[in-house]
């Protein structure tokens, strides 16, 4: 829908200021999102949120990192050495339209932050997160929404919240919980 982020703008993905569109802290407990075996961050980017992420990994529990751009996922690993996270985190780089990497019934936990938007195929990328998700594992979706904001990408080139909705409900993923209003994002919380 639209085009890869441009990884000329990193810093936009490090900029503090995401935190006030949400913090990923308070979200995650609000949702109940913790003690999780296997994490998939889907569309890493620069590893923004993976701090956060570490948080609600269970001890001996591992984060996959997956990007389709090779200089993104470098600068997350190297984020990673920063944080002293990388024994928790694989990353892996990975094409589009092709099945992940991954084996079925293996993760408890998807985050999809912020790149639903630049999905050449959503129907097939839900349709995999579905496959490696176990029964009850939950994917959590976050992406721009339609409104004119001052951070983000136009509105054209984003879904609307009914749009999100009709994928997940296609991909068969049960949803559970939806921020619809939040000045800035869509939020979904959907489970296998
Ligand atoms: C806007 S960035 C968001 C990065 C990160 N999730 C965040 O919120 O900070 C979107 C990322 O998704 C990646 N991406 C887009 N389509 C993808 C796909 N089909 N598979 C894996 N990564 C993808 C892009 O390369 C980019 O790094």
């Amino acid at each position: 829908m639209a085009p890869k982020f441009d990884p000329k703008k990193i810093e936009k993905l490090e900029d503090p200021k995401r935190l006030k569109i949400f913090n990923p802290d308070i979200l995650f407990k609000e949702l109940g999102l913790n003690n999780f075996k296997n994490i998939l961050d889907f569309g890493v980017g620069s590893g923004f949120y993976l701090p956060y992420l570490a948080k609600i990994l269970k001890p001996e529990g591992k984060i996959y990192a997956i990007d389709l751009q090779n200089e993104l996922l470098e600068y997350a690993k190297n984020k990673s050495k920063k944080f002293k996270l990388s024994e928790k985190i694989e990353f892996l780089l990975v094409k589009e339209k092709e099945a992940l990497p991954f084996s079925e019934n293996f993760f408890d936990f998807v985050y999809l932050a912020f790149t639903f938007h630049e999905l050449d195929n959503p129907d097939f990328t839900l349709r995999e997160i579905k496959r490696i998700l176990i029964p009850g594992g939950k994917l959590l979706l976050i992406d721009w929404n339609k409104k004119e904001r001052d951070m983000g990408p136009p509105p054209s080139e984003v879904f609307d919240y009914e749009e999100i909705e009709n994928h997940l409900m296609a991909s068969n993923l049960k949803i559970l919980k939806t921020f619809k209003n939040h000045p800035y994002v869509f939020i979904f919380l959907a489970e296998k």
